[in-house]
């Protein structure tokens, strides 16, 4: 039994976020009402615990927006972050931009140009324009619609 356990941990984690699936966090309302305002919130593994430390200090100038938090409520979506954060370096970008990491910049490599500014789209950070079912923790390519209706696959 704890073979078994030992094997379906190391697949799990191997396959890590090769299945959008994966991205599902037990809920944290304060994250979700805080981070969840101007933009979907956005899942934590998705940057390192660096990454989020970083952007947690500046949320004074976040992205050219204001998105200041007491220190209280500061402090516990923050733990809540680096509770989830990705520990694998192709998750971590200088700008704190998930956008910017080296996984997300792989995993949509087929996605044109065109794609990206089409009048839906506009950011890549809108993460919802194509993944429709996200909020709901579900990331499957199954569920992307691309901007002109059509599916992925
Ligand atoms: C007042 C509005 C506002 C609030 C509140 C807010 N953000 Fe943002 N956030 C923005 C804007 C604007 C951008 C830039 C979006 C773009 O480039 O399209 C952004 C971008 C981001 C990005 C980078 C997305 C990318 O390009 O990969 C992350 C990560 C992020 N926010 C996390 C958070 C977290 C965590 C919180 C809660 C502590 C939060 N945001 C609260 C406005 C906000
Ligand atoms: C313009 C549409 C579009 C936007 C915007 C977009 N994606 Fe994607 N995403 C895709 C497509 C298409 C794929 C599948 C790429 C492939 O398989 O080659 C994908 C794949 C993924 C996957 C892997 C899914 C799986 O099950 O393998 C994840 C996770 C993901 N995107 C997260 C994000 C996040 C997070 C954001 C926002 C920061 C985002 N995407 C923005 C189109 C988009």
């Amino acid at each position: 039994m704890k073979i078994f356990i030992a094997i379906l941990l190391i697949a799990l984690s191997s396959s890590a976020l090769a299945d959008g699936r994966k991205l599902a966090v037990p809920g944290n309302p304060l994250w979700q009402t805080e981070c969840g305002s101007c933009h979907m919130a956005y899942p934590p593994q998705l940057l390192t615990a660096a990454n989020w430390r970083q952007m947690m200090k500046g949320l004074d100038s976040h992205f050219g927006a204001n998105a200041t938090l007491d220190a209280k409520e500061g402090a516990e979506i923050l733990a809540f972050l680096e509770r989830y954060a990705a520990r694998d370096q192709r998750y971590s970008a200088n700008t704190q931009r998930i956008t910017d990491t080296a996984w997300f910049q792989r995993e949509h490599r087929e996605v044109s140009n065109s794609v990206w500014t089409h009048a839906k789209v506009k950011s890549r950070a809108n993460c919802t324009a194509c993944h429709v079912t996200a909020e709901r923790g579900d990331w499957s390519e199954h569920s992307i619609r691309m901007p002109d209706g059509r599916r992925w696959e």
